[in-house]
Formats: C-alpha cells, sequence, structure tokens
C-alpha cells in the first residue's frame, strides 16, 4: 500500500510551507483571533484537561516524538498537541448506523455481474503473509505487542468492520497518519460490514522496521521464527493524476519523444543509486540525462516545472529508489515510455506486478555486468533497434497503472485484511494497547484534525460503497 499517503503528505507538506512564506493577511488575523481565542478558553479549561491530555494521544501526534529508528525533523511549526486536542472534546464519533447486513447490499445485489480476477499481483499477500502462516502459528498476541515496540500506530477495527479505534505510539512524518485513518475509514465505508474486525500494528515512515534476515529470511523453506508484523499504509486516490500523465502522454507520439533515458528528481536523499546515478549524465555516451529536481525552488515557482502531466517528453524514463520505495514508480510507468527500473531493493503493493521485458526494462547495478550506465545504454540501444517492442514494453507498463485505479486499490485493502484476519489467534480488543486509551476516529474526527488543503485532499478522496462485488483472489499457487 506503500507510495499514496506520502505523496498525498508531502504534496500537503509543501502547501503548508508556501502558506508560511506568503500569509495572506486575512489569514492572519483570523488565526491571530483564533489563537488569541484559544488561549483564553485554553487557559479556563487548562487545569480540567491537564490530567488528560498527559495520558492522551492525538491523531496527528502532535505531541508524540519521532520514531527511534527513523528519525526525522520534528515540525516545529505545527500547532501543539492542545490545540490538536482541542477538536477531540466536542466531538464524539457517534455509533455506527445500521448498515444493511452482508448479502443485502447493492453489491451483492449485482452478483448477476460476472466476478473479476483481481490482478496477478494480488497473489503476494499470500506470500507476504507467509511467515505466519508457516506450521500454523499464526498472529499471536505476543507477536503483536513485539510488532508495538517497532510499531508508530496500533488499529484496531471491531464492530463488524463498522468501528475503528487508533492509538499513536510515535509520531509519522507529514500527514501520513491522518490519510491512513483516513484510507481504513474509506474502505469501511466502501464495503459495508464486510471488513474483518483486526488488530494491526502500522510503520509509518519509508524503510521497514523490521530486518528479514533476522526472522530466518522470510523464504518459504526457512524455519525461523516469525517477525512481529508490521505492515506499512498509504493510500490516497491517484485516478486524477493518472488521467492529467496520460492526457500529457497521448499529447507526445513515441516517435517525437527523445531517444534517451531521462530522469529527474532529488539525489539528496542518503541514496547512495542515485549518486551513482549522476555519473551516467551523458547523452552522447550513456544515452541519459539526469536532471536534479530542487524542490525548494519548485515549491517557490508554484510547482510549474515539475508537472508530471508534462513529463512523458522521452522514449526511456528510469526508476531509481531513493531513501526507499519511492512514490515515482507510478508516475514513471504511467507516461507510456519504457520504464527502466535500476534493481529495486524494496517493493510496493503493486510492484509485484512488474515482469522484466513485458512491462518494464530492468537495468542492473552490478559491475559483473559491466555497470549501470552500460546498462541504460544498453536498454536504450535496445529500444532503438526494436521501437515496436519498446513502444510496447511502455504501454504495457501505463496499462498496470491504468489497472491500478481505486477500486484495485480498496480491493487490495480488503483482501490483505481478510487473509490477515484469518492468521489471528486472539480477538481483537476495541483498544489498541495500551488498553484502554484509545480514540475512536471517524470522518468527522479526521476532517476535524485536517488543515485546510489536507481536508480538500480528504474529501476529494471519499469512497462510496461499491456497486459490485470485490475482484476474486487468484488462485493459491500453493506457497
Ligand atoms: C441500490 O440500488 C438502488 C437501485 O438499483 C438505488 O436506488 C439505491 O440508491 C442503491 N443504494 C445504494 C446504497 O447504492
Ligand atoms: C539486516 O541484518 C543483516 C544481518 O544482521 C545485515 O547484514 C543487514 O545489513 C541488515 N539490513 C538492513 C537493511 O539493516
Ligand atoms: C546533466 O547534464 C545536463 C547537460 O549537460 C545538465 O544541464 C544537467 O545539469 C546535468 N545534471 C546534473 C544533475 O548535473
Ligand atoms: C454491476 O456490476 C458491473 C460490473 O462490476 C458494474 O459495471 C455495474 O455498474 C453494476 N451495476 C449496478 C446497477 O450497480
Amino acid at each position: 500500500m506503500a507510495g499514496y499517503a506520502a505523496e498525498a503528505g508531502a504534496a500537503a507538506g509543501a502547501g503548508r510551507g508556501r502558506a508560511a512564506r506568503h500569509p495572506p493577511l486575512t489569514s492572519l488575523v483570523v488565526s491571530t483571533i483564533a489563537a488569541f481565542s484559544a488561549v483564553v478558553v485554553f487557559a479556563i479549561l487548562r487545569s480540567a484537561y491537564d490530567a488528560a491530555v498527559s495520558r492522551t494521544t492525538t491523531l496527528l501526534g502532535h505531541n508524540l516524538e519521532p520514531t527511534p529508528w527513523h528519525l526525522f525533523k520534528h515540525d516545529k511549526g505545527r500547532p501543539p498537541a492542545r490545540a490538536a486536542f482541542r477538536c477531540a472534546p466536542s466531538l464524539t464519533c457517534r455509533p455506527p448506523v445500521a448498515q444493511p447486513a452482508p448479502g443485502t447490499t447493492n453489491a451483492s445485489a449485482n452478483a448477476s455481474a460476472a466476478p473479476r480476477l483481481c490482478p496477478a499481483y494480488f497473489g503476494a499477500i499470500r506470500r507476504d503473509l507467509a511467515p505466519w502462516r508457516r506450521g500454523g502459528g499464526g498472529v499471536t498476541r505476543a507477536l503483536l505487542d513485539a510488532a508495538q515496540r517497532r510499531a508508530s500506530m496500533g488499529v484496531a477495527i471491531t464492530g463488524g468492520g463498522r468501528r475503528l479505534h487508533v492509538e499513536l505510539y510515535y509520531a509519522c512524518v507529514q500527514s501520513r497518519a491522518l490519510f491512513t485513518a483516513w484510507s481504513l475509514l474509506q474502505l469501511m465505508r466502501r464495503y459495508p460490514g464486510r471488513v474483518p474486525d483486526v488488530e494491526l500494528m502500522f510503520d509509518c515512515m519509508d524503510r521497514p522496521a523490521i530486518n528479514r534476515t533476522d526472522y530466518g529470511g522470510g523464504g518459504d523453506g526457512d524455519h525461523g521464527s516469525p517477525p512481529p508484523p508490521l505492515p506499512e499504509t498509504n493510500i490516497e486516490p491517484w485516478s486524477k493524476e493518472f488521467r492529467d500523465i496520460k492526457e500529457g502522454a497521448k499529447a507526445i507520439k513515441w516517435q517525437d519523444r527523445v531517444a534517451t533515458a531521462y530522469w529527474k528528481g532529488n539525489p539528496d536523499v542518503a541514496s547512495p543509486l542515485r549518486v551513482a546515478l549522476l555519473n551516467c549524465n551523458d547523452t552522447n555516451m550513456w544515452h541519459a540525462e539526469i536532471m536534479r529536481q530542487n524542490w525548494d525552488e519548485e515549491v517557490k515557482s508554484g510547482y510549474h516545472n515539475s508537472k508530471l502531466s508534462s513529463q512523458c517528453t522521452h522514449r526511456y524514463k528510469i526508476y531509481a529508489e531513493g531513501f526507499a520505495w519511492s512514490v515515482s514508480l507510478k508516475y514513471i510507468l504511467s507516461c507510456g515510455s519504457m520504464a527502466l527500473v535500476i534493481d529495486p531493493q524494496y517493493e510496493d503493493f503493486f510492484s509485484r506486478g512488474l515482469r522484466p521485458e513485458v512491462n518494464f526494462w530492468p537495468v542492473h547495478i552490478d559491475v559483473a555486468a559491466g555497470g549501470m550506465c552500460e546498462s541504460i545504454r544498453d536498454a536504450v540501444e535496445w529500444g532503438e533497434a526494436h521501437p515496436a517492442e519498446a513502444e510496447a514494453v511502455g504501454r504495457r507498463g501505463q496499462r498496470l497503472m491504468e489497472e491500478l485505479d481505486m477500486d484495485a486499490v480498496y480491493d487490495y485493502m480488503l483482501h490483505l485484511l481478510t487473509e490477515y484476519a484469518r492468521l489471528m489467534r486472539f480477538r481483537p480488543a476495541e483498544a489498541p494497547p495500551p488498553r484502554p486509551p484509545a480514540q475512536e476516529v471517524c470522518e468527522a474526527s479526521v476532517l476535524c484534525l485536517a488543515g485546510e488543503k489536507q481536508r480538500r485532499f480528504l474529501e476529494a478522496s471519499a469512497a462510496s460503497p461499491a456497486v459490485s462485488e470485490p475482484c476474486v483472489m487468484p488462485p493459491d499457487a500453493g506457497e
């Protein structure tokens, strides 16, 4: 699920940065008044709330420390915990309205519709969960408690998939906690009564928090102890972004695209790979153009030069991981150019649908095979010698992204939670640990905590109840 909230969060974060630089006068006045009344209200309520505040975490995590294992700059510009907390007392999540029982919804009423098979990469759900299925051990309370020590937040879904409780242990960067909670609420809204009751631990930082090699490598044949289960999430509808990129891509035909491999991004993200990529910046020798994306400049200029829909100008587009997985993979594939993917170390949920020489072209780092720049050059030369095939690889990459619509994203979440729930060896408690003081979270409470720009993104991404059954999982390959 990685990729979505990060991007929404980055957008929201950048928006905040921009507003801070040029605050319109009216908003200054309003916020001064708001701040002043907050001070007054706060002074009155302070003594009453002090005890509660010290025990209460907020959805945004303003009063939380960054994760010790993924340090990041704490945003001092954020409102203090108490400002965020002000949302909560005035707001209680209403008990869930009576929903139609499963089997009587429109989704199932439309059973005449032929069942849709999920994309093949849904099969990765079973592979991902294999360490807990092996030996029938399942996900135990003890394993979940162990995962909590590496988690940013705990989530409990109860009441027949109708109630959500969230407990924050550490702060998440940007707006990831907010969007993660929202995505679960949207899933519950999309499939009323179908989301299983579960307890989960989430990490919300870029890099995985648990090293697979510490648990026997996670391969099917090994006998290590199962790792603590800790998924990463990220959901934000990108349907509009994809449409825009596809439109932009249509405007430039294959023969009119520049016959070099293009990469534009930020090399300063503690990524040795991206630094090495700078050495390939030579159109004659390596047929590659490596451009630096200066985000500070972009923020100032209103993102005029970083519009994704106008970046489909080259026949070959390079994907290089950054600090960990990078959200850019899906934008690169969306262009319909042949994607040159440099040996990735991390997976995104949909990247398991990538097939070498079918919908992308693999680029190798290892020196034994000649080195990365050589590998890029060879890919471009192959493409120029086989233009129809290269164009077809690009088209199939774009097709993979076209299938990655929000229906597929929600179906993936539903199947992942359903398979996970089957492995749970305990009944989910309403509150994740430390029970009991978890907050019930509903759409109103998320919106109440969101900033103006976040709110716009959240509202734009609201889901509606499904009109057809979720896709059917591909047959179990017998792992
Ligand atoms: C269910 O379908 C009926 C007619 O097919 C429609 O009028 C109604 O609005 C639908 N309900 C929902 C919740 O989509
Ligand atoms: C994971 O652990 C192994 C063995 O301890 C180590 O060699 C490797 O560098 C670790 N990986 C990461 C990403 O920390
Ligand atoms: C790559 O080369 C081009 C053309 O020489 C240059 O404009 C660009 O700045 C270079 N990229 C980087 C990251 O230095
Ligand atoms: C029934 O399902 C099909 C296929 O999923 C969908 O296109 C159609 O809109 C649905 N019809 C109704 C009435 O919901």
